[in-house]
């Protein structure tokens, strides 16, 4: 049986003989003995492997390739080399697959950018280990918090027929023969393609969630997200994940409420319980991190209303690439001055124009602002996008009307609000930009498997 090394190596030499498989990252040879790391993912370190020339098969272990994959068999004994505690002395070693010198991870250190052009092999690299571990972790931490809180998990469609976010950003997904659809008055007949309709791939699983808030009382969703948006950022992704909960009998502020619980809670948790992952990207990725999320984990997160981030950007003396002025959205740069410069601090802003927000979020009484609140983090701007709803009939299909979204194909979000609408919001956390800012990783394709961007699309 396969042990994983990060088990023998909390164990110590409790289990003395053990068997490991993982994959070789350098190997050192002297006169009669030769140093083996081999790494099998379930640590950052992996594990030094000393074989002696009393091995039978030693000349060819000392010549095995980087990449190598091979199972030992040994016993773990305290190390006398600094640098690490342990260390395995090798009773037998297998070779089960070769890599030559053509396997391209011979050097320590790679480009992040050359990274994502192997990114079939970047797993097998310490950053990118560190990366999907933290990410695997947190996935569970989403469940675990929303658990505890009774949240109701519900599977939202990837398949839909509603653009939630209105900003016409839906991938097709059809059945049509491109070069060729049957057409009615010269448009393609999405009557008679595969759902009797045009459909996409979900931009947001927030209407559906809504439709499960109103049953269920607190429910969330976790599933992938995509977006035909043409944003060559270091922070956009076409396919990326995004974890919404949604809260009946619940206002701005209760929103606000649990994103500030959530967020200090995925802090606190990469810090707890991902403690060597994040010590490595302390050392090697951003200095100071772990002091970062800390202050996080521990801070009160401010609220400053939308009006008054205008005025406090028009104030602030910097100058900007776009302009600052009441009515327009914020833009990266605004973010960050924001929560970096002003702040200091990760930042609500709330109650934004209702021109630059979705047709959903609730109408306040001023008549020009919706229910709308962002959380702004330092380094990344925008993490979480939220609101309340618009839970009065009339005002929601007044809205409607007014911005252009057909009342028709939404017919079943309408009903929501004729019969037991209550107030209720909702929000959404994209868990790459969290994963972003927990690791320190500068671009969005650097934490997550296998990046969809425009104009890339590998595997
Ligand atoms: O602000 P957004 O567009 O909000 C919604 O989709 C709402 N329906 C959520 C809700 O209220 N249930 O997106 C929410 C978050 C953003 O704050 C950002 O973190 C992330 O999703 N996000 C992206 N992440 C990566 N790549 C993209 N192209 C993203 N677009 C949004
Ligand atoms: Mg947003």
């Amino acid at each position: 049986m396969r042990t994983r090394i990060k088990e023998i190596l909390e164990q110590g030499t409790g289990a003395s003989l053990c068997s490991f498989s993982g994959w070789v990252r350098s190997v050192r040879s002297s006169k009669g003995i030769c140093f083996i790391v081999l790494n099998d993912g379930s640590t950052v370190d992996g594990i030094q492997i000393v074989v002696e020339s009393a091995l039978p098969n030693f000349s060819h272990i000392c010549r095995v390739g980087t990449g190598t994959a091979l199972t030992v068999a040994g016993a773990l004994v305290e190390s006398p080399a600094s640098g690490q505690k342990w260390e395995l002395a090798a009773r037998s070693i297998e070779i089960i697959g070769g890599a030559d010198d053509s396997y391209p991870l011979q050097k320590k250190r790679h480009s992040f950018e050359y990274l994502r052009t192997i990114s079939h092999l970047r797993p097998r690299t310490n950053t990118f280990g560190a990366v999907f571990r933290l990410r695997s972790r947190l996935a569970l931490a989403v469940h675990q918090f929303f658990s505890e809180q009774n949240f109701l998990y519900v599977h939202t469609p990837i398949i839909t027929a509603s653009d939630c976010e209105g900003a016409g950003e839906l991938f097709r997904v059809s059945t049509l023969d491109a070069a060729d659809p049957p057409t009615l008055d010269g448009q393609p007949d999405f009557s008679q393609d595969f759902f009797g309709q045009k459909t996409g791939l979900t931009v947001s699983g927030q209407l559906e969630g809504e439709l499960f808030a109103l049953a269920f009382g607190d429910v969330y969703t976790f599933g992938p997200t995509f977006r035909a948006e043409n944003s060559n950022t270091a922070r956009h992704a076409s396919e990326f994940w995004m974890i919404e909960p949604e809260m009946a009998f619940a206002n701005l502020s209760d929103d606000a409420d649990l994103a500030e619980k959530f967020v200090r809670y995925l802090c606190r948790f990469a810090l707890e319980e991902c403690a060597d992952d994040m010590a490595f990207f302390d050392r090697h990725i951003e200095n100071g991190l772990i002091e970062r999320i800390r202050g996080v984990a521990e801070a009160d997160f401010v609220r400053m209303e939308y009006s008054d981030a205008i005025d406090r950007l028009q104030r602030s003396g910097v100058t900007f690439t776009y302009p600052v002025e009441w009515g327009l959205d914020l833009q990266t740069e605004h973010e960050r001055c924001i929560t970096e410069q002003i702040v200091g601090g990760a930042t609500f802003i709330l109650n934004y124009p209702k021109d630059i927000k979705a047709f959903y979020m609730r109408q306040n009484n001023d008549g020009r602002t919706v229910a709308a609140m962002d959380l702004l983090v330092p380094k990344i701007g925008e993490i979480i996008g939220g609101s309340q709803r618009e839970e009065r009939l009339d005002r929601l299909e007044r809205r409607m009307a007014e911005t252009g979204i057909a009342r028709e194909p939404l017919w079943w979000y309408l009903d929501s609000r004729r019969w037991g609408s209550c107030p209720h919001a909702g929000f959404g956390l994209g868990f790459e930009r969290l994963v972003m800012y927990l690791s320190g990783m500068d671009n969005i394709r650097d934490v997550i498997p296998f990046p969809r961007t425009p104009r890339h699309c590998e595997f």
